[in-house]
């Protein structure tokens, strides 16, 4: 008789099996698992139906959607100077150093935004993580949980972390603004560029070897210049002494899924400086 699995085992199946297919990840393989065989097997033609499906459904929204990284960048001021790289905190004492930045924040007025704000939302993760992402700014769900990253482009990135082989726990992730922009609109520079001190601030004392800017608005305000995310990707930026990489926002891969070949690439020269290899199919990180 074929395994019943939960909804939300489910969903979240499809959508890493969807995630790996996008990569171009087409050969999977089942370890031995304890469960007879015939059920075991039973489960992954459904999977199948509902990646289809998924497709099918996304291929519909892509042609009635426009997309992110296809706006335009908003600055046409001049950015301010980025401040001066802090002294290095000791690892001991980051996850301290993080959390005075969040008290000095405290209940932030310093920008618009905080007139729609449920919850300010300043970072999660490690606060000794070789790894850190910088995405644009909170949307609804992040609001609610005050947290980054927790709807559905954070389900993205968690599987992308996944597929480098991190968990979740083991990254920084931190956003450019700290509040969410009514309508999830791109940031104005002026809110951006009242935010993003405390982001260098929160990026100076996590350290982390790597940094990935989500997106073209975290790659902006980070580099301090505009420019089109083509010219950005693919390679290795220095920057405060860490390594920059930039790649596409997960809200623009769930748009366009047939970027997230470009993204893995991405993801990959990242992994190639963290000396990491991508988890073997079947293997329970
Ligand atoms: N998009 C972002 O840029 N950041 C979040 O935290 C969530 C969605």
């Amino acid at each position: 008789m074929a395994r019943q699995l939960d909804s939300a085992t489910r969903d979240a199946l499809v959508e890493r099996v969807r995630f790996y297919r996008d990569l171009g990840l087409t050969e999977f393989y089942r370890r031995p698992v304890d469960l007879n065989a015939e059920a075991a097997v039973a489960v992954e033609e459904p999977v199948a139906a509902l990646v289809a499906e998924a497709e099918q459904d996304e291929s519909q929204r892509l042609q009635t959607e426009t997309f992110l990284e296809d706006q335009p960048i908003p600055p046409r001021k001049p950015f301010p100077a980025a401040p001066e790289v802090a002294a290095a905190v000791p690892a001991a004492d980051r996850a301290a150093a993080l959390q005075m930045i969040r008290d000095e924040m405290g209940d932030c007025t310093r920008c618009a935004l905080h007139t729609g704000r449920n919850k300010l939302v300043f970072g999660d993760g490690d606060a000794n993580a070789r790894l850190m992402f910088v995405g644009e700014g909170p949307g609804a769900d992040e609001d609610a949980q005050g947290l980054p990253f927790v709807g559905r482009a954070g389900q993205l990135l968690n599987n992308m972390i996944a597929a480098m082989g991190l968990k979740r726990e083991e990254v920084y992730i931190a956003n450019v603004v700290k509040c969410r922009p009514p309508g999830n609109r791109t940031p104005e520079p002026e809110e951006a560029n009242t935010c993003s001190p405390f982001l260098f601030r929160q990026i100076d004392v996590v350290r982390p070897q790597v940094l990935v800017a989500l997106g073209a608005t975290a790659a902006t305000y980070l580099l301090g210049h505009r420019q089109p995310l083509a010219g950005l990707r693919g390679r290795v930026h220095p920057f405060r002494g860490m390594q920059l990489i930039v790649t596409y926002h997960p809200a623009y891969l769930l748009r366009d899924p047939r970027q997230k070949k470009e993204a893995w690439a991405d993801l990959q020269i990242a992994m190639r400086e963290l000396g990491l290899q991508a988890p073997k199919a079947g293997s329970s990180r």
